[in-house]
């Protein structure tokens, strides 16, 4: 059994005639995607704007009409993926690398959905390394600022080289154990300079989705 496709598989049946959608970045969001092209293949008509170059590529793949964020005006919903998600739906997001425009996606929907299967609901955020976004220019500067935070950073790797993100960026991990206030922690870590956004998506999330191990679905819609 796929949790990761039953909770995603899911999740696209929100999807309806007309809509403008978002779609997210992973794994998880990959089944939504798939569904979606599946529904799109048999005459549902969407528009959609894309979180990363990869989902970009998939949707198109499907024949998913995609549409530049800047013109496809405000989004009736997105899907999404995450790597924590908490009792007050708080999320950690950016294990794939695509924090950035997932955030700007899902700022700009009305519900932001959001796929996972049952180990990635906490208590409490944090095991999970929180991804921050970093501009390289200074970066070294960045990096020790956030050490100076207590974050323990480290720099994400791709082979031998540091990893960018669709946006050219660099990504640095914070291993930050149990995160007392996320709400606090979002704002301390984007006031940094040289820092673009982190993985903290706080109280954006609407309805988050979780298959459990026995193949049923938990549909939590925020109060
Ligand atoms: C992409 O940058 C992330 O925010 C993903 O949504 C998150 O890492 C969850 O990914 P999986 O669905 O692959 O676990």
């Amino acid at each position: 059994m796929n949790l990761k496709q039953i909770a995603a598989e899911h999740a696209a049946s929100f999807v309806e005639d007309g809509m403008k959608v978002g779609l997210g970045t992973g794994s998880t969001a990959y089944y939504a995607i798939c569904r979606i092209g599946e529904r799109v293949r048999a005459g549902l008509n969407i528009q959609a704007v894309a979180t990363s170059e990869a989902s970009d590529k998939l949707a198109r793949e499907w024949g998913i009409p995609i549409i530049p964020f800047d013109q496809i005006g405000r989004l009736d919903l997105t899907i999404d993926g995450a790597d924590e998600v908490d009792p007050d739906f708080n999320l950690i997001k950016g294990g794939g690398g695509a924090l950035l425009r997932e955030k700007i996606v899902a700022a700009n929907s009305d519900k932001l959905i959001i796929v996972a299967d049952g180990s990635k609901a906490v208590q409490k955020l944090g095991k999970f390394p929180l991804p921050v976004e970093v501009v390289p220019f200074a970066s070294e500067w960045t990096f020790k600022a956030l050490e100076n935070m207590g974050c323990q950073p480290k720099w994400r790797m791709d082979g031998p080289k540091q990893y960018l993100t669709d946006n050219g960026n660099l990504i640095a991990d914070c291993h930050l154990g149990a995160i007392a206030d996320a709400s606090e922690l979002n704002v301390q870590l984007n006031m940094l300079p040289g820092v673009v956004d982190n993985g903290l998506f706080v109280k954006m999330a609407d309805v988050v989705i979780i298959a459990k191990e026995d193949g049923s679905i938990d549909e939590l819609h925020r109060p």
